[in-house]
């Protein structure tokens, strides 16, 4: 039995997802059939398939009363559109599904644990009560418990917020499962508590599993916590961050702690990292493949820098490429997962590729593209700058440079189509192995992903480019040697 408000939904996205033009598509980075995308969900492996779900608002291209659409896909490139999963029909959940994730069930059915939204009157005030549900389904179809809420506000800890209490992280270990959820105590800071159930129906709070303390934001949205190359990693979204010039910028940040797990299942901080130097990445997930590896895929969006140009659009936000971490000297590096090689169509290499004021190559031109510059720097000693311009034409690029001095790597959208004074510019040390810079670029359309080093830093950004703006130019102050080695991304090329 379906309700009205999923029924109305699933019909809704069937019939206007016909009607979003093409063009407004990127080719291999997840979207919403039609209207409004935030934060991933539910991102798991189940029955042979990798499951994706997302903070879905079909009726518009903003926010609004949260569903929880749903993807799935066999190797993170070609994404399969499925029914929406959720939608807030119960009373308990009136105001949004609001993000969460999910496990699969001893007896074969898939488990979704998601943020229950309602909105409360308290006199002239009204506030938002979060708490925690779950609905079990097949895969397609989901069904929520008659136990709803099952982390209910009756068990937030004393002192901590009654209103900023969402994200449920659902983890099973032996034969128990642990929530670990987005708390706010009474410092206003943020912080994870840990909750366990035998049975799923039945919770008890058990421990803080970290603490912000106002040193990473504030309110901590969204948090992961898994295993990595025998570290244990915690992954939170702060909001309000301070940043510090070098790692963390200002705002709605994304941050990824390496340590250990205690006995109790805390957690042990040794470092922090940012984990996207763009301006478009928050709230991501993981999971971990059928082949074992970690891989991660974030909102490639952000409070502060969404809702601009949503009314000339029937789709708003997107998914990044998903990627692969692992660590390296104690970072925890990010690559495209490697199935994205499976749809490289016509492919260029320019070696020791002299470029002395603008130069651009036979082959290398579009929008949707995997490129590869590797700049040996004892080779170009004397060279102070290297630009690469992308999404160019006579009044539009999109700038990624290396400056030597400053040894920094500096991306600026400032003429790429945007008409909102948002963040456009955004600048990071880069990381340089054997003196050595790598700088690998994702192109789909109207997004860019750099990788620079072995992944050690990833930045994320949209782009309001028109789509005929295809050119790529590559400009340096002094004679420069690059390798320039890719591929253009189709996906009607499969090789297998
Ligand atoms: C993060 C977030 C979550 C919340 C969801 C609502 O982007 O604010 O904390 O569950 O978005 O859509």
């Amino acid at each position: 039995m379906i309700s009205e408000t999923l029924r109305r939904a699933r019909e809704y996205e069937k019939e206007f997802a016909a009607k979003v033009p093409e063009s407004q598509r990127p080719l291999f980075h997840v979207t919403a059939p039609v209207g409004w995308i935030n934060d991933p969900n539910g991102f798991s492996e189940y029955k042979g398939y990798y499951h994706l779900f997302y903070q879905y608002h079909p009726y518009s291209t903003h926010w609004g009363p949260m569903h929880w659409g749903h993807v799935r896909t066999r190797d993170f490139v070609s994404w399969e559109n499925l029914p929406v999963a959720l939608a807030p029909d119960a009373e308990y959940d009136s105001a949004g599904c609001f993000s969460g994730s999910a496990i699969t069930l001893p007896d074969g059915r898939q488990l979704l644990m998601y943020t229950s939204v309602t909105r409360v009157q308290d006199g002239e005030k009204s506030f938002d009560r979060q708490q925690q549900s779950i609905a079990v389904g097949d895969g397609l179809d989901y069904e929520k418990i008659d136990a709803n809420p099952v982390i209910s506000t009756a068990m937030i800890p004393e002192g901590n917020s009654r209103e900023d209490f969402r994200d449920p992280k659902i983890i099973q270990e032996n034969d128990k499962y642990y929530a670990l959820i987005g708390s706010r105590p009474s410092d206003g800071s943020g912080e994870i508590l840990l909750f366990e159930s035998y049975d799923l129906r039945n919770w008890q709070y058990r421990t803080v599993v970290a603490r912000c303390e106002n040193e990473y934001g504030r309110m901590w949205e969204c948090p992961d916590y898994f295993e990595l190359d025998g570290k244990q990693i915690l992954i939170v979204s702060p909001q309000d961050m301070k940043g510090d010039g070098k790692e963390f910028h200002p705002g709605n940040g994304t941050v990824l702690f390496v340590g250990e797990k205690n006995e109790d299942l805390s957690f042990k901080r040794e470092s922090a990292q940012t984990l996207d130097f763009g301006m478009d990445f928050y709230a991501p997930q993981t999971l971990e493949t059928y082949d074992g590896r970690r891989v991660m895929i974030g909102w490639m969006q952000n409070w502060d820098t969404c809702n601009v140009g949503n009314e000339d659009r029937m789709i708003y936000g997107q998914m990044t490429i998903p990627r692969e971490l692992s660590i390296n000297n104690g970072r925890v590096c990010q690559n495209p997962v490697r199935e994205l090689e499976n749809y490289h169509g016509k492919g260029f290499c320019y070696q020791n590729a002299e470029i002395c004021g603008e130069k651009s190559f036979s082959g290398i031109r579009g929008r949707c593209l995997d490129l590869t510059v590797s700049l040996d720097l004892t080779e170009n000693a004397g060279m102070n700058w290297f630009k690469i311009e992308l999404c160019k034409d006579k009044v539009h690029s999109v700038i990624v440079k290396y400056d030597a001095s400053e040894n920094t790597l500096r991306l600026d959208r400032s003429r790429s189509g945007g008409v909102r004074d948002i963040v456009n510019i955004r600048e990071f040390e880069a990381p340089l192995c054997d003196n050595r810079l790598k700088l690998r670029i994702i192109m789909d359309r109207y997004s860019i992903e750099l990788f620079a080093g072995n992944g050690e830093k990833s930045a994320s950004m949209n782009v309001y480019t028109p789509l005929e703006a295809q050119e790529i130019v590559f400009s340096s102050d002094k004679r420069a040697v690059a390798d320039i080695c890719g591929a253009e991304l189709v996906t009607d090329a499969i090789r297998n």
